[in-house]
């Protein structure tokens, strides 16, 4: 019998990419599975099982070991430092972590407000550039903040930059570049290492 393998998949908007991707590698994800509300979808002649998690969670479920496997932005990755590995670029959900505020914006000379979702991922970011900020943490929505004056400035995803453009925003500084990566928990890596470098290979020739 081969191994059983548990993947964790990112809900909402990475989703039908990843799906795209595992399915062009050759993994038959059911259709049921873009639609529907369940959580975990077994594929059992493949021996695999998916479970749907958000894309902040994912890295969570692999670090315990509960997945073995999962897909993951690099944003997730750069903000909190797990013990996972990170064996693949799978170049997909292109996006980048930009400083962004109203083009109205008084530069403050102390300790300027930035809300985000990246905290630590902000917080180096201006100590770097040898700027003292005050991260004010937000769950998402993040464009609303300078809107209504809860921040100066935000650390966010931008995507379309349609975010941005409805919300009268301004990109102001490029931070980093973000993809989705596969992950691997260490231990699932030593005990299932054939059928997941057989994985990772069949993805690295579908990736574009
Ligand atoms: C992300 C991000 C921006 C938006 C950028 O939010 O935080 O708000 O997408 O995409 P765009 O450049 O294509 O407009 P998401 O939709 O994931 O929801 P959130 O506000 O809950 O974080």
């Amino acid at each position: 019998m081969s191994t059983f393998l548990t993947i964790a998949m990112p809900k909402g908007r990475i989703f039908e990419e990843a799906a795209d991707l595992m399915r062009k590698a050759g993994y038959q994800l059911p259709e049921e599975f873009d639609d529907s509300r369940k959580l975990i979808l077994d594929i059992e002649e493949a021996n695999m099982r998916f479970i749907l998690a958000k894309p902040m969670d994912v890295v969570t479920y692999v670090e315990h070991g509960v997945a073995d496997i999962g897909i993951a932005g690099k944003d997730v990755m750069m903000e909190e430092n797990r013990d996972v590995y990170e064996v693949l670029d799978l170049k997909i959900s292109e996006c980048y972590l930009a400083v962004a505020g109203l083009p109205t914006m008084e530069i403050r000379d102390v300790a300027p407000k930035v809300a985000t979702k990246y905290p630590n991922v902000a917080s180096s970011y201006f100590r770097e550039q040898g700027e003292q900020v005050e991260i004010i943490k937000l769950n998402g929505s993040i464009e609303l903040a300078p809107l209504i004056g809860l921040a100066d400035r935000i650390v966010d995803i931008v995507s379309t930059g349609q975010t941005l453009k409805e919300n009268g925003l301004v990109e102001m500084e490029r931070i980093a570049d973000i993809t989705s990566r596969l992950i691997v928990n260490p231990v699932s890596y030593r005990v299932k290492d054939q059928v997941i470098d057989e994985l990772v290979e069949k993805l690295s020739k579908v990736i574009g």
